[in-house]
């Protein structure tokens, strides 16, 4: 869902692409650790007195977590010239968008039990839900593209331009985030200046 043709240029010494083999398959077990933690507290009664709430709030926080995590890639790269990183963006942008779809699944089941008038009504009426969805909307399309065969059948400069639509679901996620809260706003504010970086990565590597 994020830019892999960007490092179709990368092209890396095969003795390299060896040696990092394992680079992968360890970054996607870690990616599931935060499910499997969650799953290991709800089966153990560690989620507190609301546990649908820890579910739903737990799963948010992991998927803005993966979106800004994916979006990293490329300033990793920048910056470092490390570019055995890239193999890991489709992967990551994936997974950022497996904990957005569990949130929201979370919500839909767990909170308003498909009870689809209210949710309706949220959509509608709570700024923030509507902003949430609208992120929702704009990853799909990234996660449907995230094929090669899409990419190839889409061209490389569209589906770049299309996988963009990764910064402003950003920007509605921790709005979404922002918005839901009452009081401590540290941790959205955190996530607001770590994409700020990111965009000024992305402008410093447009004009250098
Ligand atoms: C890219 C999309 C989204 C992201 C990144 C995201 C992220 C988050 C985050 C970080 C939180 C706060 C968790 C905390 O308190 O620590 C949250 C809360 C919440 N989100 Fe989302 N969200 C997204 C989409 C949605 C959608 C589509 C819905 C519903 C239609 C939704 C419903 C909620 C609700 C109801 C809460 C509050 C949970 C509670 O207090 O019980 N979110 N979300």
């Amino acid at each position: 869902m994020t830019d892999t043709t960007q490092n179709a240029g990368a092209t890396e010494p095969r003795s390299k692409t060896k040696r990092t083999r394992w680079l992968k398959p360890v970054v996607f077990l870690l990616c599931l650790v935060p499910i499997f933690w969650l799953i290991a507290r709800a089966l153990t009664g560690g989620l507190g007195a609301n546990p649908i709430e820890a579910i739903t709030r737990d799963l948010g926080d992991w998927a803005l977590r993966f979106i800004l995590i994916a979006l990293a890639v490329t300033p990793i790269r920048v910056l470092t010239g490390w570019n055995t990183i890239g193999r890991l963006r489709r992967m990551l942008g994936l997974f950022a968008f497996f904990y957005v779809i569990l949130h929201f699944s979370s919500y839909i089941g767990l909170d308003q039990f498909f009870y689809w008038s209210g949710i309706w009504q949220d959509i509608v009426k709570r700024v923030y839900i509507t902003l949430g969805m609208a992120a929702v909307l704009m990853l799909t399309p990234l996660a449907v593209t995230s094929t090669d065969k899409m990419i190839k059948r889409l061209g490389g400069r569209k589906w770049r331009r299309l996988h963009r639509l990764v910064y402003p679901a950003a920007v509605l996620g921790v709005i979404h985030f922002y918005m839901m809260l009452k009081a401590d706003y540290t941790e959205p504010a955190i996530y607001a200046v770590i994409l700020a970086c990111f965009f000024g990565v992305r402008i410093y590597k447009k004009w250098a």
